[in-house]
């Protein structure tokens, strides 16, 4: 009499590898629905800071008073154009409100756009609006001044100078 193979793998094997997946299922859903998993957009912003700092010797001065106020006399002369002399928006939006159309509202992320500019926005803004000899150190003069005005920006800075 001929034998009958049996291909199928041991009930518990099974029955543990089903465990194993689902369980991941699960974690998965959990994860990303209430452990909030932005993470990798927060290390993707933090990496492109740094390697803009890589390329351009990024100076973050220590939030001093002056440091305010060489601020304040750069955004009335580069920024005040378009975004109005008391921060509340023309051509460009508003930045003493809580609203962004280019979150997060922190230091770290201002600086970026700022330097940058927003070529994809509507209607775009000029890197450095439009004053490119301003250098890293002026720029986060003026990202201070903002954020002392605006207590909803997260100050998230840590100087190097
Ligand atoms: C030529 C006009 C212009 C100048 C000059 C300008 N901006 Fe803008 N800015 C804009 C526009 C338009 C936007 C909105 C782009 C978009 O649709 O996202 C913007 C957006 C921004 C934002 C993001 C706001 C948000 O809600 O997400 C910041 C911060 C900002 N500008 C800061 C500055 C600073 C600081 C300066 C001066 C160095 C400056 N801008 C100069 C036009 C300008």
């Amino acid at each position: 009499m001929q034998q009958k193979h049996d291909n199928r793998l041991p009930g518990w094997i099974t029955f543990t590898a089903s465990l194993i997946m689902i369980f991941g299922i699960i974690y998965g859903i959990y994860q990303s629905v209430f452990l909030n998993v932005s993470t990798p957009l927060k290390y993707k912003q933090e990496a492109n800071l740094y390697l803009i700092s890589a390329k351009q010797d990024m100076i973050i001065p220590q939030r001093t008073v002056q440091a305010i106020e060489a601020g304040q006399k750069l955004y009335s002369q580069v920024c005040s154009a378009c975004h109005g002399v008391d921060l509340k928006g023309g051509v460009g939006p508003n930045l003493i409100d809580n609203e962004w159309r280019n979150p997060p509202a922190k230091e770290s992320h201002l600086f970026k756009l700022i330097w940058n500019g927003i070529p994809n926005g509507k209607p775009p803004m000029p890197a450095k609006g439009g004053r490119t000899d301003l250098n890293s150190e002026q720029i986060w003069q003026i990202v201070y001044y903002i954020s002392s005005l605006n207590l909803n920006i997260e100050k998230d800075s840590k100087p190097n100078q």
